[in-house]
Order: C-alpha cells, then structure tokens, then sequence
C-alpha cells in the first residue's frame, strides 16, 4: 500500500475495492470453469476446443493476478474466503455438467459476455480518476473481446460441421 499511489485515485476507494473483488471472484470462477471444461469437454473438434479452453484458463488465472495486485496496492485484501466468490461473482459459475461441446462453448460465451460488460462499465467509472486501475481494466478488457472472438468462431466451426 503506497499513501500517493492511493491518495490520486479520484473516486470512492472502498467502493473500487469491492468492484474490484467482485473481478477477482469472477476471474476464479471463469478460471475454474474454463479448467474444468477441458477436462471434461466431449465430442467433434474436441482437440481444437480443449486447446482454446486450457488458454482461456490460463488468461483467466492471470487476470485474477493482475486484480488481486490492484486491490493490494489500493490497500484492501483479495477475497480470503473461496465461498464468498459465490457472493461477490457478478458473472457467476456455469458447472460443465453437460460435456458436450457445443454446451461448453456456449457457456463460456455466455461468461465473456458477462464480463466485457463489467469490464466496460469498470472502465467507464475509472476513466479520468484512477489511470492505474483503468490501464488495467483495458488490457483485460481487450483479453476478454479476443476470447469470446476465439469462442464464437470455434463455435461456428462446430455449426458447419453439425449441419454436414
Ligand atoms: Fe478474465
Ligand atoms: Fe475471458
């Protein structure tokens, strides 16, 4: 916790901090359900599909690094508790109980778009009063538009592939 770094930040600290812990429970949980869906994920372009999954995972995992290091710096604490991701998610958890992959590609559309929204808004809260937190938001932001992209036409791949 730096005094300036915080004391610049031209908005409601506490409320950014839970903004950003409600990112960071989402972060988690899309982690967590790209993961698992790689695991489990069954049927055409399975290989291709479990590729993609195992990256987002991994950008996921990274986004959760980046916003648990932002809210450090403003002074507050990531979420300790994983039950409480349950609480503060916005986007919430989509369990790939069906292992098809047309059902998992379209949950975790569902999730981007979920969260490009958020995003969206978090960088128009931060615009012009917290340059830091708002750099942030847009580099992630932009992850998130690749990814839904990267969703939706492995998707469609899969649409042409069905309909043959
Ligand atoms: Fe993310
Ligand atoms: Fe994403």
């Amino acid at each position: 916790m730096g005094s300036k770094g915080i004391e610049i930040v031209g908005m409601d600290v506490k409320q950014l901090l839970d903004l950003l812990n409600k990112a960071f429970a989402d972060e988690w949980l899309a982690y967590y359900q790209y993961w698992l869906g790689a695991k489990v994920v069954k049927g055409p372009m399975k290989e291709a599909v479990i590729a993609e999954l195992m990256q987002h995972a991994a950008d996921e995992l990274r986004h959760a690094d980046m916003v648990a290091m932002r809210i450090i710096q403003l002074g507050g604490t990531p979420i300790t508790e994983p039950k409480q991701w349950y609480e503060a998610t916005g986007c919430g958890y989509d369990a790939p109980n069906n292992p098809f992959v047309e059902v998992i590609l379209n949950q975790n559309i569902k999730g981007e778009r979920c969260a490009i929204g958020y995003y969206k808004k978090l960088l128009e809260m931060t615009q012009a009063k917290d340059p830091v937190t708002y750099n942030m938001v847009l580099q992630i932001l932009q992850d998130e538009v690749a990814h839904e992209e990267d969703l939706q036409s492995l998707a469609e791949d899969l649409e042409f592939m069905l309909k043959k």
